[in-house]
């Protein structure tokens, strides 16, 4: 099948490559990207561990062909860390409120919640599980995931308190 030149932004860097129509969007990140923080656990579109974020949403990568973005500008987990390389926020408080068990969910998991944060910064627990449904986990229970996507509101709030 004859490949597609596709030129993206991710994670702040210019990146191409060539893709056949039929490429999904979570293999181009793993396979030719290299970038394995996205991972696939299902078929069906309902896990959400191959969650990205695509300017500025909540995207199921592997329900998306590379063709489809070309362009776009895409953040994975790799991208959220802090500019010095130290974790962000969402990774900090997954850590610290045990957030996180084998850790297959966490990317799709800390990508989601970045994009929830930022549509919503004060959610309500309900308004944190809701907009995480898209979401599913095997090990945690849902339970610290929710305490730690709190914490991080309250320190992102925080800092931006502070920075005004
Ligand atoms: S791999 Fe399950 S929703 Fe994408
Ligand atoms: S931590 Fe194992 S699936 Fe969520």
């Amino acid at each position: 099948m004859s490949k597609m030149h596709v030129k993206l932004t991710v994670n702040g860097k210019q990146v191409e490559g060539l893709a056949e129509p039929r490429t999904l969007l979570i293999h181009f990140l793993r396979e030719d990207l290299k970038i394995t923080g996205p991972h696939i656990g299902c078929e069906t579109s309902h896990c959400g561990a191959c969650t990205v974020d695509i300017d500025g949403k909540s995207v199921k990568s592997c329900t998306t062909f590379v063709a489809q973005v070309n362009g776009a500008d895409i953040a994975t987990v790799e991208g959220l860390t802090n500019d010095d390389g130290s974790l962000g926020v969402l990774q900090e408080m997954f850590r610290e409120h045990h957030g996180l068990q084998c850790g297959f969910c966490t990317p799709g998991m800390i990508t989601r919640a970045h994009r929830l944060l930022q549509e919503n910064p004060n959610p309500t627990e309900e308004d944190i599980r809701f907009g995480m449904s898209g979401n599913l986990c095997r090990c945690t229970g849902y339970q610290n995931i929710v305490k730690a996507i709190a914490a991080s509101a309250d320190m992102l709030n925080a800092q931006k308190e502070a920075a005004e």
